[in-house]
């Protein structure tokens, strides 16, 4: 059917859902944005599955984080319809971001995207297809890709008996007097991965914080004659009563080398066991492959893979994305 003024026939469904939502941007959200981010994190979580922000994002939406980052959030009327974070303060700037489920598709999460200056990397978690898809319509490249492994105890062999090598022995980490060590040993150890090698104070302290930290599941391997300097640590995290993770393990640089990697990693998993964890994950560089062969050795197997892209900036080499993560 049609008029003087052209065809009266449905328009597509896309030419009415688009939206051009209005900014707002803070470094720190007030009460009422962060109970409407947090909101819409779990909601896009109970629809995709998998936690659309990491947990370094999430502790900084919750203002718990050591790191200064821009919040960009998109309104459509008065609807939070999407979330983007923005942490400069790591190599070229990563950022997280997500659209609310009954907002996709709509053009929110292109518009929050073109504010992010080129080379700013996006992480995308758990290998959706609407990330890929998105990614693709928005010329994205991949430089980056976090593994996700895991193992269940029932599943792979038995653990092997965790053994130290001779003067090394392992105890808990002390609240109050094993920080400072516990971070110069992470920054030497990750001296090359801006994010976890970056870790500070602050960060640690906000993690001590959570209701899932435990100090005897932050083991420390010591020198018995100098038990206040740390070789090596394995930090565990109960994320449920059966869901455990390898959260961070580290090995000071100067004791790389002895064949500690595989006993601190052992020590921690016998940790978790015990405590009646019946699943473990971790999270592991793409482009790791020695990380990625103890795990496997240890019967891990991947369970899915976080991707970083970004646009390439041809006035950039892009070959190296210059950053590390949070955990192994
Ligand atoms: C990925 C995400 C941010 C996309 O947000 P969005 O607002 O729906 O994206 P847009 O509307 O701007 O989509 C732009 C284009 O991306 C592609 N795209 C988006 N979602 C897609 C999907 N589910 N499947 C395939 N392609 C998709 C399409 O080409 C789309 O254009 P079209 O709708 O005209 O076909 C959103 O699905 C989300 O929040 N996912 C969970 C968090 C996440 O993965 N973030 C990482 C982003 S890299």
């Amino acid at each position: 059917m049609s008029s003087k003024f052209g065809s009266r026939r449905a328009a597509p469904a896309w030419w009415n859902r688009r939206v051009t939502p209005r900014l707002a941007r803070t470094a720190l959200l007030s009460a009422d944005q962060q109970a409407a981010v947090l909101a819409l994190v779990a909601a896009a979580q109970a629809e995709d599955g998998v936690a659309p922000i990491s947990e370094q994002a999430l502790l900084a939406a919750r203002g718990r984080s050591g790191r200064a980052v821009e919040h960009v959030l998109a309104y459509a009327d008065s609807d939070l319809a999407g979330y983007l974070q923005v942490d400069e303060t790591i190599g070229t700037g990563s950022a997280e971001l997500v659209v609310a489920p009954a907002y996709r598709r709509r053009g929110v999460g292109s518009h929050l995207l073109r504010q992010l200056p080129t080379g700013t990397r996006v992480w995308a978690h758990g290998d959706l297809e609407a990330a890929e898809g998105f990614a693709a319509a928005n010329g994205l490249e991949i430089v980056r890709e976090l593994w996700v492994l895991g193992r269940r105890f029932d599943e792979a062999a038995p653990l092997a008996e965790p053994v130290l090598p001779d003067g090394l022995v392992a105890r808990s980490f002390r609240p109050g007097r094993d920080e400072d060590e516990w971070l110069r040993v992470n920054a030497a150890a990750f001296a090359s991965h801006a994010e976890q090698g970056q870790m500070t104070r602050a960060d640690v302290d906000a993690r001590m914080e959570e209701s899932w930290f435990d100090p005897d599941g932050l083991i420390l391997v010591v020198p018995e004659a100098d038990p206040d300097t740390v070789a090596a640590s394995h930090w565990t995290k109960r994320r449920s009563d059966r869901e455990g993770e390898i959260y961070v393990v580290a090995v000071d640089p100067a004791y790389q080398g002895k064949g500690l990697g595989k006993p601190v990693t052992l020590l921690g998993l016998t940790y978790l066991r015990d405590m009646g964890v019946d699943d473990v994950i971790l999270y592991v560089d793409g482009d790791n492959p020695a990380a990625l062969k103890v795990y496997r050795g240890l019967g891990f197997t991947t369970r899915s893979v976080d991707r970083m892209f970004a646009r390439p900036d041809p006035h950039v080499d892009g070959s190296s994305p210059g950053s590390g993560t949070m955990r192994t």
